[in-house]
């Protein structure tokens, strides 16, 4: 296997907390890999919503702590979350004064739309749903021009390397279809979420949960994996993954209606439309078990303002045959965002040294349960600058890893069956049963094709959501609608060990 020595950090995955990490590890040279091209491959760059921060005179960083707190169901960490809202202006500014075209007032100030479980309009925005790639163009230039940084884009991760004492020393990628060795004084993860695990997903198809799994079989610990959310409003015309509609739309007074035109949102939560967005994806769910459908109707809201409001939207509807303008969009539910991940602290250290992680991959404990909207390009910055510097600070170290291990890659038709598995038995409803037949088939595909970093992943969300016994944020058991005592989950995969014996029985 090739070796390439790297002296300096490797920073894996190019989305926001990926690109972000690499230009904030100056003067640290960093190698920057991504199994797609730039852009690509990433939620990041496919985020509609915007970035949550306090940036209006009634707002406060206070005020944004405490809806992050309350959106997290109990489980949030109120230092973290007070932490992330107090950088969030600053993160917000960082971006703009990169290039980033975030919409302005009349008096030039950052113009904030309001989003579910906000107690202010505080997210900001780019034309319409355009935050996502709008940022993202404007940070790869910078990494691009960055002399210290290093891109290499076809660049898939498959393992960490190790040295006798745990410590992460690098990775092994596939590249053109070769295994290299790569070692480093530091490694940081920033590898996304778990949506290309699930049937139905927003989020680029080759998430899946990689990052999580490596991380695991590595050793680290991990942190409430049974926490997926689900966002309400997938537009469902047969696309893999499925275009979002944006939770800004309901923000401008788009209606939820059901196959018969009746608004049903009112029926499960005070707050109809804009109630918190696992209930808005549960209802949606029940409304269409229940054989009545699930559309969005934006007609009287947005109507012929559509193109320009919402062109990302706009275009996924109408390649789909469905014009917003005339006609209510059909929406299903869709998993968005993994709350849980690879422990770190406030800097990004993971539980092995040398490792550190950044955005979705990660768990810093400011989502709890439930994220709230928009936190997550926010945290992406916030935290992804944090690792980035703590990386390039990292001293070297000269201990030989170990021979280098690549767990099996899951064949494609595998995969599929596995995202079926886990739409219908870890999806929105959630029961014991269910839990229980979707361990089953993680063990059947574990024994015929290894143990996959996605089966990895896959086996910590089955398995720690059949131990929650109640309902909490994005996790609703149809068996267990309580809440019990707030706990959060910390495992390593080595406490998996009974239920992977139970799996196989
Ligand atoms: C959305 O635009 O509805 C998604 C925003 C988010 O997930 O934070």
């Amino acid at each position: 296997m090739k070796r390439i020595r790297h002296d300096g950090v490797v920073v894996v995955g190019a989305g926001l907390a990926g690109l972000t990490a690499a230009l904030a590890a100056e003067p640290a040279k960093v190698l920057l890999l991504s199994g797609a091209p730039l852009n690509q491959g990433c939620s990041s760059a496919w985020a509609q919503g915007g970035m949550a921060a306090a940036l209006a005179a009634d707002d406060t960083p206070e005020l944004h702590a405490a809806d992050t707190v309350a959106a997290g169901a109990g489980l949030v960490d109120p230092d973290l979350a007070r932490l992330l809202a107090e950088e969030g202006p600053a993160a917000v500014r960082a971006l703009a004064a990169l290039g980033a075209p975030f919409d302005r007032a009349g008096d030039g100030d950052f113009a904030q739309s309001l989003e579910a479980a906000h107690s202010r309009a505080r997210v900001a925005r780019v034309k319409g749903d355009q935050a996502g790639r709008a940022i993202m163009e404007a940070v790869t230039v910078a990494v691009l021009a960055a002399r210290h940084v290093e891109v290499r884009t076809g660049a898939l991760l498959r393992g960490l390397l190790q040295d006798a004492d745990g410590r992460v020393r690098g990775v092994v990628v596939e590249q053109d279809g070769a295994l290299a060795e790569i070692t480093a004084r530091a490694t940081v993860l920033a590898t996304g979420g778990i949506g290309g695990l699930y049937a139905v997903t927003t989020t680029p198809a080759e998430l899946t949960g990689d990052g999580l799994g490596l991380a695991a079989l590595a050793g680290a610990a991990i942190a409430d994996p049974e926490f997926v959310q689900f966002h309400p409003t997938a537009i469902e015309i047969g696309r893999d993954p499925a275009p979002l509609a944006t939770e800004a739309l309901r923000g401008e007074g788009a209606v939820l209606i059901n196959a018969a035109g009746e608004r049903f949102m009112a029926h499960y939560h005070p707050d109809a439309e804009l109630a918190p967005r696992d209930v808005v994806a549960r209802a949606i769910h029940a409304e269409r078990e229940a054989g009545r459908g699930a559309f969005l109707d934006a007609r009287e809201a947005v109507g012929s303002h559509f193109p320009e409001e919402f062109p990302a939207v706009f275009a996924a509807c109408m390649g789909g045959g469905v014009d917003p303008r005339k006609e209510p969009i059909p929406v299903a539910p869709a998993c968005h965002y993994h709350m849980g991940g690879i422990v770190t602290d406030a800097e990004g250290r993971t539980s092995l040294p040398g490792l550190f992680a950044a955005g979705e991959c990660a768990s810093t404990g400011v989502h709890g349960a439930n994220r709230l909207a928009s936190n997550s390009l926010l945290e992406a910055a916030v935290f992804g600058a944090r690792a980035g510097r703590a990386a390039g600070k990292a001293a070297d170290t000269a201990t030989a890893p170990l021979p280098a291990v690549a767990p099996p890659r899951l064949p494609h038709m595998a995969l599929q069956s596995l995202r079926k598995a886990m739409s219908r038995d870890a999806g929105v409803v959630r029961d014991a049963a269910g839990l229980a037949r979707l361990l089953a088939t993680i063990a059947a595909l574990e024994n015929e094709h290894g143990q996959a970093a996605a089966l990895v992943a896959a086996r910590l969300v089955a398995t720690c959501a059949l131990a929650r016994a109640e309902s909490r944020g994005g996790h609703w058991r149809a068996d267990a609608t309580q809440q019990a005592e707030p706990r959060r989950t910390f495992l390593t995969l080595a406490d998996l060990e009974p239920a992977l014996k139970y799996a196989a029985e």
